[in-house]
């Protein structure tokens, strides 16, 4: 039996100590402020944006959310992102994704300055995130290398799979492993036997978004299991990328959806707009 890595618990303690920095920013005249688009109304976006505007009203944050028509043209998202990178009143901008298909997502991320990309999704943040360099880290993988550490999982030598090469999950946590030592095998959609490669894992952590892709058969007894799935199964019922129920029994740790990832993840995009508002107001007093 394998212990639950209970994410939702970590998260409001998270938020909890974030609380305490805001008041204390608040104290010096600062309201920490985080802006997020949204274009067009994809239903599953609508309910990630509603519980980062709940997560920034407990912590403390000012919420600016922008509703954009989908048929908005690339130019007008790049005009609203540049008029938020010149307001001083916001500290963090978030471009909800997916946006329609007719605009390009990576012109618009590269539009965000550097110094509010609380998503670490600009070119800088990730470049500085692969040579080892103190950046803003994309918040999914941000919010699970926490739950190594709050949970004492060393990653020193050990074999990591990730299934999912997304820039969002994927691709940043190679970078992240890498940093606590680990050997890192990431698996995708082309990828031989992907079977051959979980089997080894010390460590495994499913970004693919299939239900139940992992069945215990494909794993070793005392993998350490990070789900970061969201999907819903015949019934409706939310499930992650694995089967919770059977490979529980060979894991040492597993992390459960919902309860696992996903509030980790939004305690960690709270963590980033603290950490923009303290580096433009503070140590770098460019507002
Ligand atoms: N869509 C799904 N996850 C995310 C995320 O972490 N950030 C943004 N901006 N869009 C997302």
């Amino acid at each position: 039996m394998a212990v639950i890595i209970d994410g939702k618990l970590l998260a409001k303690k998270i938020r909890a100590d974030l609380k305490v920095e805001c008041d204390e920013l608040k104290k010096e005249g600062i309201t920490p402020k985080l802006a997020v688009i949204m274009v067009g109304d994809n239903p599953a976006s609508k309910v990630y944006v509603r519980n980062k505007s709940r997560a920034c009203n407990e912590v403390g944050i000012e919420y600016q959310e922008y509703l954009l028509d989908g048929k908005i043209s690339q130019e007008e998202l790049l005009d609203l992102i540049k008029t938020l990178n010149k307001d001083k009143t916001i500290n963090g901008i978030l471009l909800q994704s997916p946006i329609p298909e007719h605009l390009n997502i990576n012109e618009a991320f590269k539009t965000i300055t550097y110094l509010k990309d609380v998503d670490g999704f600009t070119p800088s943040s990730v470049g500085k995130l692969c040579i080892g360099e103190d950046t803003f880290v994309s918040c999914t993988p941000l919010g699970i290398i926490k739950m190594f550490e709050e949970y004492n999982i060393d990653l020193n030598g050990k074999d990591v799979v990730i299934l999912g090469r997304s820039n969002i999950v994927g691709r940043p946590l190679i970078q992240c492993c890498l940093q606590k030592n680990a050997t890192v095998t990431i698996c995708h959609s082309k990828t031989k036997n992907i079977e051959e490669h979980t089997k080894r894992a010390d460590v495994i952590i499913s970004a693919i978004g299939k239900p139940k892709f992992v069945t215990a058969d494909m794993v070793k007894d005392g993998v350490v299991i990070i789900d970061v799935g969201i999907n819903r199964d015949k019934n409706g019922k939310l499930v992650g990328d694995v089967d919770f129920d059977n490979v529980e029994k060979k894991a040492s740790y597993i992390t459960p959806v919902p309860g696992g990832v996903g509030p980790m993840t939004i305690a960690m995009l709270m963590n980033n707009v603290i950490k923009a508002t303290k580096e433009q107001y503070k140590e770098k007093s460019i507002l």
